[in-house]
């Protein structure tokens, strides 16, 4: 596939536009398909985290959480891409950046829980699998890490 290459990468200030622009994209994504909404959980603690935006022409294509666990570790989680931007290398790009991100704030370890059905795009990133399958949202997930 052809990088998409006019995408900005930036953090998301908590309750900013940007933010509320960020959870409808969550809940399109990751949520409706479900049959769930993500207006039922409790963000609040969502404030203590990183929030990355891939934006195409200033608008919200693809999105991730970094969620600090330790002084070394940090959880990746929530990363969507919007429907029809998907295989165009925005969310290998977002994973990249996010990376980056950490590896300048000293962090030396991401883990992450992968849905079944993302295994891959996690694997052709360099992330390892080192949980048994485990249902979480009622769908199989794999915890993932990457040493950074
Ligand atoms: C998973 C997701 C973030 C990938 O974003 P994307 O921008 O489409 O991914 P990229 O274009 O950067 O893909 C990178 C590579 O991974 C592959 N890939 C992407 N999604 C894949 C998937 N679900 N299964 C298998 N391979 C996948 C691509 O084919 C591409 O391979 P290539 O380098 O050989 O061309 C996106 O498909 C998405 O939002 N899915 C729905 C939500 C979801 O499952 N999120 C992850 C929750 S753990």
């Amino acid at each position: 596939m052809n990088p998409q290459s006019n995408i900005d990468f930036r953090i998301i200030k908590f309750e900013s536009e940007s933010y509320f622009e960020e959870l409808q994209l969550r809940d399109r994504v990751l949520r409706k398909p479900l049959g769930m909404s993500l207006f039922d959980e409790n963000l609040d603690l969502e404030i203590n985290d990183c929030h990355i935006g891939a934006f195409s022409n200033n608008c919200l294509v693809g999105v991730l959480i970094l969620t600090k666990l330790s002084n070394s570790e940090m959880k990746m989680r929530q990363v969507a891409v919007d429907d029809g931007k998907r295989g165009l290398s925005i969310g290998s790009q977002l994973v990249a950046f996010s990376e980056d991100y950490c590896k300048k704030s000293n962090y030396s370890r991401i883990v992450l829980n992968a849905r079944a059905t993302a295994l891959e795009f996690y694997k052709r990133l360099g992330y390892t699998i080192i949980s048994d399958v485990f249902f979480e949202i009622g769908i199989p997930h794999y915890k993932l890490e990457k040493i950074l």
